[in-house]
């Protein structure tokens, strides 16, 4: 656990300040420990509680390249939350279709905003951005590479949820290779002795490399295609969604599309603590009957991750909350 200053948030936020967030391998336990600190701080502010105006002055540019609702209205409102602006780049409507480099936009929209969170569908193209950028960078998912920011939200979920983020044992479900936000959750999960159940298709396997980097941190990994029984003892089912985008030839995706689907009847069996997660959007995945199962936490993800971008954007603008009045130090 993080030390606590005397403002009741950690010192260690001086680590975060100009820093770009575009992978999870750049952050430590006690790290993500520091940004969940900032964001139960802040939380009030989400819940409608209390306002602020902490970010006042701040322009976030959100540069998305590829379809989204959650992540990037997420970050919007984190922003707007918190008293600051945003401009946008949505879609095929910027200079990179005359051929600008990622690199110039990156330097080019720095010059208009304080801090800039870029989706794109290509793998380390945000990387390409943060180079020529003067202000912190965030990834708001590259391709089938990395979700930081989502694995960011789900720890803090499952936190939350759990009471407890060591020693879990969770299963991933779905598509496990194209699947960013699966594998940035997978990478955080590690740094706590996670024992993991990698369910899917044969054809959706964890990639090898990260399946090499679990073992290599010391992480139990079990890969199976039977969710039924792999259900039963996990404190935590992560579903996600066949990547269709990803795949290059649609007849493969039709064959595994509708693998996998957790009702109420895969659920009998499960621990009554289980927590069901999904990043969203769902397809067939989740059943709607699962919904009212007190075990559902998806929307709870949706509603954490403004606080978790609030505490993000917060924190790589050096512009740290004091603590609430009347919180106890720890
Ligand atoms: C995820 C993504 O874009 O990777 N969605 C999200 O950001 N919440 C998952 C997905 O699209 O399946």
């Amino acid at each position: 656990m993080a030390k606590t200053s005397r403002s009741g948030v950690s010192q260690l936020t001086q680590w975060f300040t100009t820093r770009n967030i575009l992978s999870v391998g750049d952050f430590k336990a006690r790290d993500l420990e520091t940004i969940f600190e900032v964001a139960d701080s802040l939380e009030p502010i989400n819940l409608g509680r209390t306002s602020s105006d902490l970010m006042k002055g701040l322009v976030l540019g959100t540069l998305f390249f590829e379809p989204s609702t959650r992540t990037r209205l997420s970050f919007e409102t984190a922003m707007l939350r918190l008293g600051g602006n945003v401009i946008n780049v949505i879609g095929n409507s910027s200079s990179l279709e005359k051929g600008e480099s990622l690199r110039d936009m990156g330097r080019v929209v720095s010059c208009f905003a304080d801090v800039i969170a870029m989706r794109h569908p290509t793998a380390f193209t945000v990387h390409e951005l943060s180079e020529g950028s003067t202000v912190p960078v965030i990834n708001a998912g590259d391709g089938a590479n990395e979700h930081p920011t989502q694995a960011m939200l789900d720890l803090y979920t499952i936190r939350k949820n759990q009471r407890r983020l060591k020693g879990l044992k969770v299963g991933l479900l779905g598509d496990l290779k194209y699947g960013r936000a699966a594998h940035s959750l997978i990478r955080v999960l590690a740094l706590y002795g996670t024992e993991f159940v990698l369910i899917s298709h044969p054809s959706l396997k964890l990639p090898e490399e990260l399946l090499r980097e679990l073992k290599t941190l010391g992480c139990n990994a079990v890969e199976t295609s039977d969710l039924r029984s792999a259900i039963q003892d996990l404190d935590v089912l992560y579903v996600t969604r066949v990547q269709k985008e990803r795949f290059p030839n649609l007849v493969d995706y039709e064959q595994v599309k509708n693998e996998y689907r957790v009702d109420l009847k895969t659920l009998r069996g499960a621990r009554r603590s289980l927590s069901i997660l999904h990043p969203l959007p769902r397809l067939d995945e989740i059943a709607s009957e699962v919904d009212a199962d007190p075990r559902f936490g998806c929307f709870d993800q949706v509603a954490n991750g403004v606080t978790i971008r609030m505490a993000l954007l917060a924190l790589v603008a050096g512009r740290i909350p004091k603590a609430p009045k009347g919180k106890k130090k720890k």
